[in-house]
């Protein structure tokens, strides 16, 4: 099985940037021309969030215009950009959502790995909760579930990164605390997929793998030094691709999207192979 993990698309309405500059809608258009480019086809594509900039509808009608173009399934979760009510607006019809409740979250059982969907949204905030009822759900529904690897996805990593502006609005820390709590209790989670930080993170975090993901727009400037301001890079745009391998587990690259020189083969010029 092959999981595409696309982040913070930060979609906007027709011809419109984000932050002036980034021309957001196109990038996701290069990025899911990428992703259906893809050999094997990927069975699966998960989105964690900021899935459009300003939360209008407009722009989640422009995000669905987008995402259309997919080969493959795709799992959207809110991220702070978001807004739940517009995205429902647009996406409601969409037959993995709860039909009601407040929080966008939910369990794919169709595929070898277990997908579990979680809504980190606080309206109005730029970090994240993963209040008790969200807790409380996700135990059900890990509980519940069949006896298969599990991936969990969402935006707000509950982990710190070292680049301290985005660990001010990671998942507030009591959160995070009671989450590692219950993944503790659960050792098939393979991996915690988020967010939020548009840069490629990995850290291992309570008996699992949790990371993040770049954006398929700007980049987070990497810079861990602490009090440093927030800036961001057009520094290559990419995304995740998580492999099942019946004998390996879950294998995760990291893909570039963009023009580069290649594919070129290896000459044999005696130093030792290719790689
Ligand atoms: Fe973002
Ligand atoms: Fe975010």
């Amino acid at each position: 099985m092959i999981i595409v993990q696309l982040s913070d698309l930060h979609v906007r309405p027709p011809g419109v940037r984000a932050y002036e500059r980034v021309r957001t809608n196109d990038m996701l258009r290069e990025a899911i021309e990428h992703v259906n480019a893809l050999r094997p086809r990927p069975d699966v594509v998960l989105a964690t969030g900021d899935l459009v900039h300003a939360g209008e509808v407009e722009e989640y009608a422009m995000l669905r215009q987008l995402l259309a173009e997919l080969e493959m399934p795709v799992y959207l979760v809110p991220g702070n950009h978001d807004d739940r009510g517009n995205f429902r607006k647009v996406f409601g019809d969409s037959d993995y959502l709860p039909e009601a409740g407040e929080f966008l979250h939910y369990a794919v059982e169709d595929h070898p790995v277990h997908l579990i969907g979680l809504d980190t949204v606080v309206p109005g905030e730029a970090s994240g909760e993963l209040c008790e009822r969200r807790r409380a759900w996700l135990e059900d529904t890990l509980t519940a579930a069949p006896d298969r690897p599990t991936v969990i996805f969402m935006h707000h990593p509950p982990f710190r990164t070292g680049i301290e502006h985005m660990d001010l609005i990671a998942l507030k820390d009591a959160d995070a605390e009671a989450l590692g709590r219950l993944v503790e209790r659960h050792p098939r989670i393979e991996r915690i997929l988020c967010g939020h930080v548009h840069r490629p993170i990995q850290v291992r975090w309570r008996g699992t793998l949790a990371s993040t993901a770049p954006s398929t727009a700007h980049q987070v400037v990497l810079d861990l030094r602490p009090g440093a301001a927030g800036t961001f890079a057009m520094e290559p745009p990419g995304y995740q691709v998580h492999t099942w391998l019946r004998d390996g587990g879950m294998v995760s690259h990291t893909a570039s999207v963009g023009r580069f020189d290649g594919p070129h083969s290896f000459p044999d010029d005696g130093t030792g192979g290719v790689g």
